[in-house]
């Protein structure tokens, strides 16, 4: 059985204030919830971990560097995520592709850099709209994958997020056939290059406008094991319902 998991991105979104947020999903989890993470932006990551020792929620960083330490300034580092209490980190996704010009291989990067620390890698993908329209989505998929997803990967190092782009924000969600068919994809591509009993195990998260109206249908699908929620994972109030769709699905 492949782990569940909801994972919220809160972007640059968040105040101190906001960690009652995550005191109140706490108390609201299922006894046995699927797994949670929550990426709120870096200067609450200690904070953060604080507030969610000994509940079942997870904290993430929303992106790493991929070098140990050095001249880099305003960077942060894999090392430093970790030394906060943090245990996951999100690499590559569309937004930082987009206004950070990274690269796949800079990704690949940071997703080692991310397993030197002993965090798992939630490690993003996804199609923009022109792709999407001129029938390119699994060539680009193919793509990000090969070049973003280093040797060595497994269930507990890595997830992986299928975000596409023109989903992202926009309250457009693909149809249930097509994130079946781009999940089914990536499952195919995982074992080729890992083999089945590795490829079987990884979580795959859809990610773009998953709503608490949208979510039980999504997860119908097979090859989606959980979601990455950025609008909907801010209140507890509308990530709670996500992640009991998950946890029933
Ligand atoms: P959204 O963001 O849920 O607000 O569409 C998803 C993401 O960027 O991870």
């Amino acid at each position: 059985m492949r782990r569940k998991i909801a994972a919220g991105n809160w972007k640059m979104n968040g105040l101190a204030a906001s960690l009652s947020e995550l005191e109140q999903l706490a108390s609201a989890l299922p006894p046995h919830a699927p797994e949670v993470i929550i990426c709120p932006p870096a200067p609450l990551l200690f904070r953060a971990s604080e507030t969610a020792r000994g509940s079942a929620i997870h904290i993430g960083a929303q992106d790493c560097h991929m070098q140990d330490s050095g001249a880099f300034t305003g960077d942060i580092s894999a090392q430093m995520i970790a030394d906060t209490g943090a245990t996951h980190v999100i690499v590559g996704h569309s937004e930082r592709r987009a206004a950070h010009e990274e690269r796949d291989r800079d990704i690949r990067s940071k997703a080692k850099a991310a397993w030197a620390a002993k965090l798992t890698a939630i490690i993003c993908i996804g199609e923009a709209l022109e792709d999407r329209e001129a029938d390119n989505t699994l060539d680009i998929i193919a793509g990000q994958l090969a070049g973003s997803l280093p040797d060595g990967m497994t269930a507990t190092n890595s997830v992986i997020a299928y975000e596409p782009i023109w989903a992202i924000g926009t309250g457009k969600v693909p149809t249930l056939e097509q994130i079946v068919e781009v999940h089914d994809f990536i499952r195919t591509k995982l074992t080729i290059r890992y083999g089945a009993e590795i490829a079987d195990m990884i979580p795959l998260l859809y990610g773009g406008s998953v709503k608490p109206d949208n979510a039980a249908t999504i997860f119908q699908a097979e090859n989606v094991d959980g979601a990455l929620v950025g609008g909907a994972s801010l209140k507890s109030a509308d990530f709670a319902p996500i992640i009991m769709a998950l946890a029933q699905s």
